[in-house]
Parts: C-alpha cells; structure tokens; sequence
C-alpha cells in the first residue's frame, strides 16, 4: 500500500468504500482484473457484498483489457489493489483492516502452453504466492474462508472419462497442472493444520464476453475475422480434441454457491472439498469454430495440425454430479448460446476495431523440445546466425563474459516474441555475421577459426539491419509454424 500522504488516503477511503457491505460478507477477490474474477466480483458487488479486489495486472496476455475490466469493476464500486500475492504485508493488511470473511483465490499465472516458456512465473504466483495467501489468512481472527481456482487440467493423463472428483490425479501433463495440482494439496495442509476452510473449484476450459485473448474462443474470433487460417490440434490418428467448453456466468453461479456454502474456519466446522465446475457437454474444437462461424456469420479457414508436447490433453469431460448435489450447480447455457454472447461483447468492444496492443498481440506456443534442423530450416539460414552488435556476436571463449550473449536483445529484435535461446548455441553454429568494428570482427574470426568456423562481416549497420528486419519477418512466421515442430527421434533436440 503506499506509505504516506494522499495516495495512501485515497486507497484507505476507496478500499472502505469497495469493503462495505449489506449481507456481512466482505470478500477479497484475487485476480479482478482477470476474466473469471472480474465476473464474479461483479456478481458479488450487485448483490450487496463487501468486495475488494487485488491483481499485479501482468503482462502474460495485452494489459489493455485487464485495466478495462479493472475500469469497469471500479465503475460499479469494487476497487482492485494493484498489488502482488507474494506482497505479504499487502494481504496481512487488507485482511484484517477490511475484516474480510471469504477470499475467493482466482489470482494465477493461468494457461498450459506458456509454462514450457516461463516456468518460473508459474512456481511465483500459484506456489509461492498461493502459500503467502494462506499464511496470511491463518493469522486472521476470525480466519477468513477460502474458495480457490484449480484447474481441470489436473486430471492430465488420466483416461477414464467423465473425469470424477473420485479419480486419482497425480500424472499430470503440465507445469500449470502440477502447480495447480499442489494448491489443492497444499490447501489440504492449511486446513489440517490450521483449520482452514477450504474449497477447490476445478473450472474447465471457461469462455465469454471479457474473456482470455490467449484462449481459443477469443483468438479464434481475432483470426476469423483477419481471414488468418486457424491451427486446430490433432490426436493420434487424426483424431479431434474435444473441450468441455463452460460459460462464464456458469462458473460464476458455481463460485457464488461455492462462497455461499463453505463452512466457517474453524477446527469444528472447516471443510476440504474440490468440486468440478464443467459444462459436461465436451465438444469438438470444430464444432466450436462452426458456432463462432455462424455468430460472425463468416466461415473460417481451418489448418489441422499436430499437437504439440506442450501439455494440453486430448479431451475434457466433467463429471459435475457432485457440484450438482452440494453447490445445486446447473450449468445452462449452451455452446452456441454463450459463443453469440461473447460475439455480442466482442463487436461492442471492438467497435472502433482492436486496439493496438490487442492487433499486434501473438500468443506464441513454445514447443517443450525444439528440433533444431526444422527450425534452422524454417529460417533457411542453416548453421547460420545473423549477429549485429559485439554483445551478439561473442561466441564462447575469452571474450565471453566480457560482452556477454545477449538473447534478449537477440529476441527483443525479434520483437520479444520469440525465444531464440536454443538457437545461439555457438558450437554448432559456424557462421556468424556482424557489422562490428573491424577489430572486433578480427577478434570474432580468430574465435571461429579456432573452431572452423566462419565470420561474414556485413558492409555496412543497414544491411544488417534489412536482414534484421528479413529475420524478423521469418521469426513471425516459424512462430506460427512453431505448433508444427514435432521432435524428430534422430534430431537434436532441446
Ligand atoms: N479460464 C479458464 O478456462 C480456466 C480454466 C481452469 C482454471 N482456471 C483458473 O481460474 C483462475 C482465473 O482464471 P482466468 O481465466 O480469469 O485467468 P486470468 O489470467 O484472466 O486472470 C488471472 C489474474 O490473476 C492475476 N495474477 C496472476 N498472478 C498474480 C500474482 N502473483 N499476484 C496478483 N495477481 C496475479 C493476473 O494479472 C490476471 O489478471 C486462475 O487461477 C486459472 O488458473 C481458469
């Protein structure tokens, strides 16, 4: 929270504001600038709950909608805390200066792929950071109950379907699974030591008005209307993945029954429950494409391709009996129904067409292992790489260290968006070109001869920078080629 003077009064008196409540509840939403929290914070405000909301607005996906819904949720009285899980002394704070009754734990870094990208963002928020919410909430007095997000991607390799809350996960095919596999181990421990009381919700595959950009229903509508071709994955032997696509004001009807039915936390009254939130009507990811087709009312250009090793699975189906018999869940709203809602909020956002940030957004699906050759191939520069400035150029050896091998700067040219680290391995790469000093390129060549290799200095920064400007072009499309590399047995690979 800010430490003095008039920003600190401003957050007192609109975080009391957002707190006050007519039912007794006073919830702290976590992740409001997010889709599912933003949603359900909205809900709750309408009916008279104290709410007050917290998110570290990151840059995982454009930003501009995060701030957009955390606008909007300001407009209707809830105020969302920009501000980190892992800031202890923020949550100690809002906890007890707000007295706050429910935590409803959205906040986390949310989707499968990207966790073969940034792992470590993974391990911060829905670890380290999940572990810091607990710990402050069980310093409360009252303690506060606790409602959070898992994942059905927990149910990862498992084959039996519908997945059932009575099934055994523990093989999950992820990072963002395991860590969400551990938030409901780790909320069992919270609630055995400390009488928490805790319930895990298991949402699957969420879509709606406000929705991810970086999730199928809304990058899809983007490409339709583009005219780009889709990537749609495929199975072994062809076969479709099949998603038990769950509309957003679905989810939230679970996560308010949820709110509303978990017991206090105490050692006498405290539970530990999981529920699945689905829709358990799993779907084609084609027969999602013809529903958006028909609310567009265009047809879309559809590439099958392999799937990749990034950790999605083929099908998800949820099993939702249990939600049904103690949340009285009813999911209702059927595919086509919520796909024309989310068009709806779609072209009324996008009026004015989409906004910079969201136009140039690409959501880059990093393969866990990159084979190299293909993507040597890809960039027809084979055993080459193009190299501008001394920080570049410098292969292993003495200078090392001293100029550094600088990839950010390396993918920054590629406009941070793909990740080249893999490729700058110098050994096996013999040619380099660079528009260094002559000395500097005299000492690149001795480096290389040493390992025959070869150095092509370039004439002049510009044509450096037209090939730059050539590379990057590639770089765009390998990244939308990249869904296609699969590891060859006999290549290497990373
Ligand atoms: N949307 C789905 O289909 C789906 C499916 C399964 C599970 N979930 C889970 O539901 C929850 C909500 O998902 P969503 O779709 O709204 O995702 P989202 O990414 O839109 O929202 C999550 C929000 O949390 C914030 N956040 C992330 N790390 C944080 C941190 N360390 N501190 C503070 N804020 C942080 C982000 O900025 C983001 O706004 C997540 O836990 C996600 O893993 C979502």
């Amino acid at each position: 929270m800010p430490s003095d003077g008039p920003q600190k009064r401003r957050f007192e008196t609109t975080a009391a504001e957002s707190t006050k409540s007519s039912t007794g509840r006073v919830i702290l939403v976590t992740g409001t600038a997010g889709f599912v929290g933003y949603h359900c914070a909205k809900f709750f405000k309408k009916r008279g709950d104290g709410v007050l909301g917290l998110d570290n607005f990151n840059p995982y996906y454009p930003v501009g909608i995060k701030y957009d819904r955390a606008q909007d949720l300001e407009d209707s009285g809830v105020y969302t805390i920009k501000a980190d899980l892992n800031d202890r002394s923020m949550l100690d704070h809002i906890l007890q200066e707000y007295k706050v009754t429910h935590v409803l734990a959205l906040a986390a870094q949310a989707g499968v792929r990207y966790a073969t990208k940034d792992p470590a963002s993974y391990v911060a928020s829905n670890v380290a950071g999940f572990v810091q919410l607990l710990e402050a909430c069980r310093f409360c007095d009252p303690q506060p109950r606790i409602v959070y997000a898992s994942s059905s991607s927990v149910y990862g390799l498992n084959t039996v379907s519908p997945f059932s809350e009575s099934h055994q996960v523990d093989k999950p095919a992820s990072l963002y699974a395991a860590t969400k596999k551990a938030n409901e181990m780790i909320a069992h421990t919270y609630h055995h030591i400390y009488g928490l009381s805790m319930t895990g919700l298991r949402f699957f595959t969420v879509y709606g008005p406000w929705g991810r950009p970086d999730m199928f229903a809304f990058s899809a509508t983007i490409k339709i209307h583009k005219g780009e071709a889709l990537k749609i994955f495929q199975g072994p032997g062809g076969s479709e993945l099949e998603r038990d696509f769950t509309y957003i004001d679905d989810i939230v009807q679970g996560c308010v029954a949820s709110v509303d039915r978990i017991p206090a936390s105490t050692k006498e009254t405290a539970h530990f429950k999981v529920y699945n939130l689905g829709n358990k009507d799993p779907v084609t990811v084609t027969y999602m494409i013809e529903c958006l087709e028909r609310a567009i009312g265009k047809k879309a250009i559809k590439n099958y391709v392999p799937m990749p090793p990034t950790g999605d699975v083929l099908k998800t189906s949820a099993d939702v009996s249990l939600a049904e018999k103690e949340l009285d869940y009813k999911p209702t709203t059927s595919l086509q129904d919520g796909i024309n809602k989310f068009i709806a909020w779609y072209d009324a956002y996008y009026k004015d067409g989409l906004t910079k940030e969201m136009a140039s957004y690409v959501f880059i699906r990093v393969p866990a292992m990159f084979d190299y050759r293909r993507l040597m191939a890809i960039f027809s520069i084979p055993k080459t790489v193009f190299v501008a400035n001394r920080p570049l150029c410098c292969p292993p050896g003495p200078a090392e260290g001293k100029a550094g091998v600088s990839y950010k700067r390396l993918s920054g040219i590629l406009d941070g968006r793909f990740d080249l680290s893999p490729v700058l391995d110098f050994g096996s790469l013999d040619r380099f070109m660079t528009s260094e000093t002559p000395l500097a390129v005299a000492a690149a060549q001795r480096l290389l001869q040493r390992k025959g290799g070869v150095l092509e200095p370039l004439k002049s920064p510009y044509e450096y920078y037209a090939r730059a400007a050539l590379l990057q072009v590639r770089a765009r499309r390998a990244a939308e080629e990249m869904i296609d590399l699969q590891p060859k047995k006999d290549a290497d690979v990373w």
